[in-house]
């Protein structure tokens, strides 16, 4: 490969000034608790259960309702609901029809694997035997049972993972907790986060209801907190009380803030998120079965069983777990069409859940006829669209295919040819399941894509971010609630990350950089290379983690069409991260006319 690559212009970086902020670096981590995610990696399908006393209101009250698309478990706060009255409203909770065995057989039988119930939402209540405070369900109501009690135990005999959420900053009940300005004056202005309401708060409620949570009710596998502590110390107060009372239990990203470094043992993407793929953080996206977590009567707007199924092959071809949502009812009953949609999810998983648990993503681009997961030497093709011409393509697949069947019918055999980069499987004529059926591809060694090559658009444009990113050492594609998609977790120059792109058109191009970095990271020097070309830049700051700028790297000139390779590394070692690298661009400036394209 020949390239011929020079500098037509300087380098521009804008001055600015770097504001202040109370963000910290990341937060300590303890490396060894990888091996607590495995059991969640391979999981794949849990059950979110939003129930509280806002289940019994089910989207009403005085008259007045939740609008269907609003969440039914805020209509405390949607319908400024006084604390006295609330309370009031609370004692009425009595769930008579509650059945912690048929709730765990239907996750069971859903193929869900873990159960992930509201312990304490933002209305303050506790749906278990707190001693903390009466305002719980045993103390404060007639039903006198404690349902995370008898919820835990099935779980234990049933082989599912018991795993509490827990609203840690938000309590509409507590006069410290974050969120009900319609009773109490907690305007605190910017002393906010340290506040002494909000401590006090947090000292007598939220850590000891944890605490009990984490020592009454058995393993907890994990703990789902929400809505973010403010302060990456008072989120870590959070991580590191969860990780003293049950070191395996693990950690959602939402506890820490969404604006801030990542803390917790796995990145909870926003509601209903369904993130493109290519994290390497490993992640769970929460979502509804209509459009509310608690219960409402008015809702009707339900997803049907094929959207489900095919909801959970996207996730997990994607490369994280589907927590999916029920709002059981104030009186302990599941809605039926639930159930139904559950029941239908359930028989699709007994017949095809081989393609779902124990799998790693997808790794291809996106693939126009369904899904794709990944167990050791096997490949899941979960097909959505049935080809009419009985021949499925799959590019990229290096390996030669030992066996390839339908996993309805592992003894028939399917016919597999090879032409290049592409894969061709002869399908049976007829579907043999429905949304999804899934084919089996076993191949030689273990499975190896060619590498992704950026192809830039038809104006010559191209974006190179974190989808098409290849990473080497600490570097990492990542998701943050504010930040969205990034690269970093970079402090050396091991820690790169590198692009293919195939420029066919030879001229003259722009490079820019689009990037965020803290105040404090400012200065660092980094290094873009394309082809042989090296550029040598230094990290400016706009302020924050996440205020990301575009900054003009150079011009370059490129004279040969080639698949050129772009990287960029951190110049030196550093405790910082460089940056959160959103993504890089490559634009033609000029039509080159002597190299022959673009002619009009
Ligand atoms: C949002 C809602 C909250 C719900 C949660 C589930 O944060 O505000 O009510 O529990 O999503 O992901």
């Amino acid at each position: 490969m020949r390239l011929i690559i020079s500098i037509i212009t300087g380098i521009v970086l804008f001055a600015c000034t770097a504001q202040p902020d109370n963000q910290t670096g990341p937060a300590e981590v303890d490396n060894n608790r990888e091996q607590y995610l495995d059991w969640f990696k391979d999981s794949k399908f849990g059950m979110f259960i939003h129930w509280g006393p806002y289940s019994n209101l089910a989207g009403e009250w005085n008259g007045k309702q939740v609008p269907v698309g609003s969440n039914a478990e805020w209509i405390m706060k949607n319908l400024k609901i006084p604390v006295t009255e609330y309370r009031e409203l609370a004692r009425e909770m009595n769930p008579v029809e509650f059945n912690a065995r048929e709730w765990v057989e239907l996750a069971k039988s859903t193929g869900m694997k873990y159960i992930v119930i509201t312990a304490k939402h933002h209305d303050g209540f506790a749906m278990y035997h707190s001693k903390v405070t009466p305002y719980n369900i045993v103390d404060w109501t007639q039903f006198k049972r404690d349902p995370l009690k008898e919820l835990s135990d099935e779980c234990r005999e049933a082989g599912i993972k018991f795993c509490v959420y827990y609203s840690h900053r938000e309590d509409w009940d507590h006069p410290g907790g974050y969120g009900n300005n319609w009773d109490y004056d907690n305007d605190w202005g910017s002393d906010l986060y340290h506040h002494e309401k909000f401590e006090k708060y947090l000292e007598e409620k939220a850590k000891p209801q944890l605490t009990e949570l984490l020592t009454d009710y058995g393993p907890v596998g994990l703990v789902w907190f929400d809505r973010g502590m403010y302060t990456p110390e008072q989120g870590m107060d959070f991580v590191r009380l969860v990780n003293s009372l049950q070191p395996a239990t693990l950690i959602n990203g939402r506890v820490g803030h969404y604006n801030q470094e990542f803390i917790g043992d796995y990145q909870s993407t926003n509601d209903n998120g369904m993130p493109p793929g290519g994290l390497e953080e490993y992640w769970e996206t929460p979502q509804t079965l209509n459009q509310t977590w608690g219960y409402s009567k008015f809702d009707k707007s339900w997803k049907s069983p094929e959207t489900i199924i095919c909801r959970l092959a996207e996730v997990v071809s994607r490369g994280g777990n589907y927590l999916l949502n029920i709002g059981p009812q104030g009186n302990g009953e599941i809605p039926d069409t639930t159930i139904t949609i559950f029941r239908k999810a359930g028989d699709w998983m007994e017949r095809n859940s081989e393609s779902i648990y124990g799998t790693t993503a997808n790794p291809f681009g996106e693939l126009s006829w369904g899904y794709c997961t990944v167990k050791n030497n096997r490949l899941f093709l979960l097909i959505r669209d049935w080809p009419a011409d009985g021949k499925l393509n799959i590019e990229g697949l290096q390996n030669q295919v030992k066996n390839a069947y339908p996993l309805s019918d592992v003894s028939s055999k399917l016919t597999v040819v090879k032409e290049g980069e592409i894969t061709y499987v002869e399908l049976p004529a007829k579907a043999p399941d429905h949304p999804l059926s899934v084919v089996v591809l076993e191949v030689e060694g273990a499975v190896k894509v060619s590498p992704r090559v950026v192809t830039p658009d038809a104006e010559g444009k191209a974006e190179l971010n974190y989808l098409t990113a290849d990473t080497k050492g600490e570097a990492k594609t990542r998701y943050n609630r504010k930040g969205g998609f990034h690269i970093s977790k970079w402090r050396g120059p091991e820690d790169s990350v590198e692009w293919l792109i195939n420029i066919d058109k030879p001229g003259k191009y722009q490079l820019k950089i689009d990037y965020a970095a803290n105040s404090d990271w400012e200065g660092k020097e980094y290094e873009v290379k394309i082809g042989n070309h090296s550029y040598r830049k230094t990290v400016v700051s706009d302020g924050g983690y996440f205020n990301y700028r575009e900054f003009p790297v150079g011009y370059i000139d490129i004279v040969e069409s080639d698949i050129y390779t772009l990287t960029v590394r951190p110049m030196g070692e550093g405790e910082k991260y460089l940056m959160h690298l959103r993504s890089l661009s490559i634009e033609p400036v000029e039509k080159a006319k002597s190299h022959g394209w673009g002619v009009e």
